[in-house]
């Protein structure tokens, strides 16, 4: 099927749907050019392994060190700004209120871009929150306002004085309850899914649309390269986001 009808197709769905979901990765903010772990985990992070920067054990042993690298990402980070397919995402939700993002990045480019309804699996790493979440999950806390924007020393909670640490999920941790019964709560209604730029390694959220799937909802992939989620596609368009997500908007805008 060419690209041309492969669109035409899922715009026809995604204008027949009332609840869909999008399942996004770092694949929609590629053309954003946010670097991703592994592009800044090079240069003099090169030396460390993940583990060592990446885990509630590495923040343990040694908070300072992991604190510096995340100011790092998040200063490399900061420049990004939303593109086309982000854009087209806001779009959408705008003709379709009960659309949903299901987002496993932890930059902020889907609500840069005017998204509302965004769930975010892995937290955001523009966020500091209290180690030990001392007044709900999660506590977050305002650098600027409490004066604690150090570079080089991981904060003190100012109401309980652990460490602070980035909101966002790191390896061997569990996702926030809140945010997976939101999520499982969004694709349980979903009645179209449409996967974004996500190899589809990381669970659970790639147990999602298999989800979706077995309860004989369709299930659309948009991604340049094969994932381990296009066998669960009904109909993979293998084009970048930034180029398939205006295209549908526009061709779901011109069907209504
Ligand atoms: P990956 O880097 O594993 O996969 C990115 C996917 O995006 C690949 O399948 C690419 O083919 C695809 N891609 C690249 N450019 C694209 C474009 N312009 N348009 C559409 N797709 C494009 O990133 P994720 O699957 O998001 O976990 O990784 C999932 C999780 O693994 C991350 O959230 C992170 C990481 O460990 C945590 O931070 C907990």
């Amino acid at each position: 099927m060419a690209a041309g009808e492969k669109l035409e197709q899922a715009a026809l769905r995604l204008r027949a749907s009332q609840r869909p979901v999008f399942l996004t990765g770092a694949g929609v903010s590629a053309e954003s050019g946010v670097p991703t772990f592994r592009d800044a985990a090079t240069g003099l992070w090169s030396k460390y392994e993940p583990t060592e920067l990446a885990t509630p054990q590495a923040f343990q042993r040694d908070p300072d060190l992991v604190w510096r690298f995340y100011q790092y990402r998040r200063q490399i980070a900061a420049p990004a700004k939303p593109n086309p397919g982000h854009y087209a995402l806001a779009e959408l939700e705008a003709l379709k209120p009960d659309l949903w993002i299901i987002t496993q990045n932890v930059d902020d480019l889907h609500e840069q871009s005017g998204s509302q309804h965004v769930i975010r699996l892995h937290g955001r790493l523009r966020d500091s929150r209290c180690s030990q979440n001392c007044k709900g999950d999660p506590t977050l806390i305002d650098l600027d306002k409490f004066r604690l924007n150090s570079p080089d020393t991981a904060p003190r909670c100012p109401y309980c004085s652990a460490r602070i640490r980035p909101d966002v999920v790191w390896f061997n941790e569990m996702l926030p309850l809140p945010v997976l019964e939101a999520a499982w709560s969004a694709i349980s209604k979903a009645d179209l899914v449409i996967i974004v730029g996500t190899s589809g390694m990381v669970h659970p959220a790639a147990d999602m649309p298999m989800d979706a799937r077995d309860r004989g909802v369709p299930v659309i992939e948009i991604n340049p390269q094969p994932s381990a989620l296009t066998p669960v596609a009904d109909l993979w368009i293998d084009q970048p986001s930034g180029v398939a997500l205006p295209e549908l908007a526009h061709r779901v805008t011109a069907l209504a």
